[in-house]
């Protein structure tokens, strides 16, 4: 008898590079700076906040039971409707898909509840997906010369909320967002679809 094994490509997602949410923007994956233990031992995590939570889940189970907890709150719309005319909606029509309204709102709780300080390299244009599920994404992007670090990931979540608040649109049962959202600080966010 004969076999016949056959060698799945499993790994080709990885070895593609993860597109640009903007043609010509420059990818750059997160590296996450986290104390497992919280007893000053800090490791390096590369990827998004859900690449960091499963990460840590290995690492010390316990962890997340203490730090990360999914925002009930997150299924009741707070729509506050802030005049910030930084947010642009859906700025790339028939290129960038609507994001889905609850996996943002996770991720964005995510950011919230993560500690250490968002770096990026020099930009302008120079992108990372810091959060993804359920092709899903919330990216951050420095538009300056020089290299760029925010005081928290939660500025990007505050910065992601707001694309939210003011992006988001019921489709049939579902809530979507797609949007960008500009900073004073020379960085903006982006919500949109995405493969992950
Ligand atoms: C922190 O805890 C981990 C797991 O118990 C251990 O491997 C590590 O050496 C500890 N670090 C310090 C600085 O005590």
């Amino acid at each position: 008898m004969l076999f016949v094994t056959f060698i799945v490509p499993f790994f080709v997602n990885h070895v593609l590079a993860l597109e640009a949410p903007i043609p010509g923007y420059k990818v750059q994956e997160m590296t996450w700076k986290v104390d497992p233990f919280n007893n000053g031992t800090i490791v390096e995590i590369t990827g998004t906040v859900q690449d960091v939570i499963a990460e840590l889940y290995k690492i010390n189970p316990q962890y997340l039971e203490h730090h990360f907890m999914v925002d009930d709150d997150s299924d009741k719309l707070t729509i506050t409707h802030k005049q910030d005319n930084h947010v642009i909606c859906n700025p790339r029509p028939g290129h960038w898909v609507h994001a889905r309204y609850y996996p943002i709102q996770d991720g964005i709780s995510y950011l919230r509840q993560i500690g250490g300080r968002p770096e990026l390299s020099a930009g302008p244009g120079t992108c990372s997906r810091v959060s993804c599920s359920w092709k899903s994404a919330i990216w951050w992007c420095n538009d300056d010369d020089k290299p760029m670090s925010l005081d928290s990931f939660g500025d990007i979540a505050d910065c992601a909320q707001e694309i939210v608040d003011i992006c988001h649109k019921r489709d049939q049962w579902e809530f979507y967002v797609v949007g960008q959202n500009f900073n004073d600080g020379n960085w903006n966010c982006i919500v949109r679809g995405a493969n992950c």
